[in-house]
């Protein structure tokens, strides 16, 4: 791998995201003694794209330009064993992702991106897990909001349990304060989920299973109801707070458990994610209303005229998404609670709060991608020797976690 010329290669730059991560890189110092390059298809707006770069940093002048398509193999085949990291935002990642990641676990070329879908990772676990543990290439989807502060933030309560010589038993999560908004690529993934799991019930019933993405997906119909998809309102005593589904929970619980299936976080280890609102009638309220919203964009997505009506009218285009001050006056909070053993007669019992301080789908994702594929191409001799599909807690841990803690992200457990 020392031999290659590009240490990252982000793949999407000219994307509302990709252009947030090529942003990132340019202004963060870390990235100077790394050889990055920016790729996608349209070379004229790559070079715009450079343009504003070079204007944050001038010694990105020289910052190579790659050309390449995620549906032409042998682009990819040109651009991916010259790299040691991929790094997209190339989205919807079922439409247009899986050449690129197949490529990169063929090649030994380790990979991150942001996808939060369910489908495309399955396919990418069954078709390149294998061939990436041979080739030692770490292929590791949901470095974004969806999910590295629901996955790192039940590894840092594992971590406190196993340097008590413990372990996680039930661990819940909750999503409380939060602002921030969708891009259009967001909206055109989200959509062209739904519409596939309307038109497949294959795809239903893997968007259904809770460990869809667990080395072997099980089939049984003993399905534990703490790990169900939160549907309704509930009230959550051990937070005091209402609660209602939160709409990123269907990935972020699948990825909690693929950690837990490669890391061993207990036995049994049990997640739920939820959304909390505050504990009066307001809160009741809003987690009503939270639900209803749900429920009603989830159905008006399933119908084809409603669909329609919405990409066009008012879901945001390719290309648009949060204005600068918008994504600067976003922020996030998750709160974690476990309960666990720590090898004595007192059960453990932990809790961790995880943090983002701008807008959790953008300002905080460029951050998090852009950490990502540093701490792959930089700290390699830090991390596990793990390779295969992995998940950010799996492959990155702690490295992660301390990377994005220097960057202004709060990962802090208080417990037993
Ligand atoms: N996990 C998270 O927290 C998170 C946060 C934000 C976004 N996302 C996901 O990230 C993805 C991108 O979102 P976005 O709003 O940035 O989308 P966007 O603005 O529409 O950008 C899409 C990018 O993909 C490129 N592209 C499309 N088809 C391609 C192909 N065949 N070959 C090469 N490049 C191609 C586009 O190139 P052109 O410019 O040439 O069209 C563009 O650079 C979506 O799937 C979204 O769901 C996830």
């Amino acid at each position: 791998m020392t031999t290659r010329d590009h240490d990252i290669v982000l793949f999407g730059a000219t994307g509302f995201t990709g252009k947030l991560v090529a942003e990132y890189l340019a202004r963060h110092g870390g990235a100077r003694s790394v050889r990055w390059a920016i790729a996608g298809r349209n070379e004229a707006k790559l070079e715009a794209v450079k343009r504003d770069l070079v204007a944050i940093d001038p010694a990105l002048a020289d910052l190579p330009v790659l050309v390449a398509d995620g549906h032409d193999q042998a682009s990819l085949d040109a651009i991916v064993p010259k790299t040691r990291v991929v790094c997209s935002t190339v989205g919807p990642f079922g439409v247009h992702g899986r050449k690129l990641a197949a490529t990169c676990a063929r090649r030994g070329t380790h990979y991150c991106d942001i996808t939060g879908e369910v489908p495309f990772i399955r396919a990418s676990i069954d078709e390149n897990h294998d061939q990436a543990v041979e080739t030692r290439a770490r292929i590791v989807h949901c470095c974004g909001f969806d999910s590295i502060p629901s996955d790192l933030g039940v590894f840092i309560l594992w971590d406190h349990a196993r340097k008590l010589g413990g372990s996680l038993a039930w661990t819940k999560g909750f999503v409380g304060e939060m602002s921030g908004t969708a891009s259009g690529g967001t909206a055109a993934t989200m959509l062209a989920l739904v519409e596939e799991a309307t038109r497949d019930p294959k795809v239903r019933r893997l968007l259904g299973n809770p460990h869809a993405l667990d080395p072997e997906v099980p089939r049984g119909h003993d399905r534990d109801p703490f790990e169900a998809d939160v549907r309704g309102v509930a009230f959550d005593s051990d937070i005091d707070r209402w609660t209602a589904p939160f709409v990123m929970s269907s990935i972020n619980t699948r990825i909690v458990r693929r950690s837990n299936a490669l890391l061993h976080y207990g036995e049994p280890f049990r997640y739920r994610e939820l959304m909390s609102l505050p504990k009066g009638p307001r809160g009741f309220v809003a987690a009503c209303a939270v639900t209803a919203g749900m429920a009603g964009f989830t159905l008006s997505a399933a119908l084809p005229p409603t669909r329609a009506l919405l990409a066009r009218f008012v879901l945001p285009k390719a290309g648009e998404g949060p204005s600068k001050e918008a994504r600067d006056r976003g922020h996030f909070t998750l709160r974690f609670v476990a309960e666990g053993t720590t090898g004595t007669a007192t059960p453990l019992r932990v809790k961790a709060t995880v943090k983002g301080t701008s807008d959790p789908g953008y300002g905080e994702t460029a951050k998090m991608l852009g950490q990502s594929c540093l701490c792959l191409a930089m700290d390699a001799d830090a991390l596990e020797p793990r390779y295969g599909v992995l998940t950010p807690a799996s492959a990155m841990g702690m490295t992660l976690v301390d990377r994005l803690r220097r960057e202004g992200m709060t990962f802090a457990v208080e417990g037993d």
